[in-house]
């Protein structure tokens, strides 16, 4: 695991979408595996600027969304889908049927997930996934204890989740209860993996994942067991980090970072 701090929000998302859009470059039917949320709002800004400044050229592309409420449609705006056609889809030039966000109107559910992993083993697995972490250390929703073996399944939300994400929905009572989310052992088998997190609130946890224990309790500190991950971080995220000076060093260092360094 590789460990980057930026010295702001803005410059943490704007590398998570350089990574990003290195990766569709060298490879452009490279699957993605994509994330929702406040923190990715960014990156996807700064992809479609790519898209219509550079020529980012998305239309080989398929991609995977991490996760979805159970009970959403497409078209309910708390729903993931309707985040990644607003903030993404609809302004590049990917085809939107290679783009999948689970179906949590689905009458089975168990089928749909099986059928999502299924998809993402028949595109040849997700070339970049990209995360971000719940206040709960989640990754995609999964929540404390899930297995760190885990597939696509519902989850039931961890109030902290429901909390968390109450705004979206105008109050918690309004919230999902339940989500479909790819598992940990999913998001594990991913060629590489990008970690987005930023601001103070989650300086404690994010600490916790990437220096403390390996452990079900906090989901995300299984990246530490991928195979290649890369956690980007402002300065107010990076507060409660121990190993600064090597993470520093090696950023600095590192000749592969070298065409990403300011
Ligand atoms: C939800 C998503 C997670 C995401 C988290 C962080 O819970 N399921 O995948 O990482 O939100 O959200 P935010 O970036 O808004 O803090």
């Amino acid at each position: 695991m590789e460990v980057i701090i930026q010295p702001t929000r803005e410059a943490a998302a704007l590398l998570t979408a350089k990574v990003i859009a290195d990766e569709v470059r060298k490879n452009p039917s490279a699957v993605l595996g994509l994330a929702t949320g406040a923190t990715v709002e960014p990156v996807y800004a700064n992809l479609i600027e790519m898209h219509h400044k550079e020529g980012l050229d998305f239309s080989l592309c398929k991609s995977f969304n991490l996760d979805e409420y159970v009970g959403l449609s497409g078209d309910h705006p708390g729903s993931y889908r309707y985040f990644m056609n607003s903030h993404l889809f609809d302004h590049i030039n990917i085809d939107k049927r290679n783009t999948r966000v689970p179906n949590g109107m689905a009458s089975d559910l168990a089928a749909e997930c099986l059928t999502y992993e299924e998809a993402i083993w028949h595109a040849g697995g997700i070339d970049l996934q990209l995360v971000g972490i719940g206040m709960d250390g989640h990754i995609g929703f999964n929540e404390p204890m899930s297995s760190l073996q885990s597939r696509t399944r519902v989850k039931q939300l961890n109030p902290v989740t429901i909390r968390q994400n109450a705004g979206y929905f105008g109050g918690a009572d309004k919230m999902p209860r339940r989500a479909i989310t790819m598992g940990v052992g999913t998001i594990l088998d991913s060629q590489r993996c990008v970690l987005l997190a930023t601001g103070s609130a989650k300086a404690e946890i994010l600490a916790e994942a990437i220096e403390g224990p390996f452990c079900a309790r906090v989901t995300a500190s299984a990246l530490q067991w991928h195979r290649r991950a890369v956690v980007i971080v402002d300065e107010a995220c990076a507060a409660n980090l121990k190993n600064r000076e090597y993470y520093d060093w090696s950023f600095a260092h590192e000749p592969e970072w070298a065409p990403f360094r300011g």
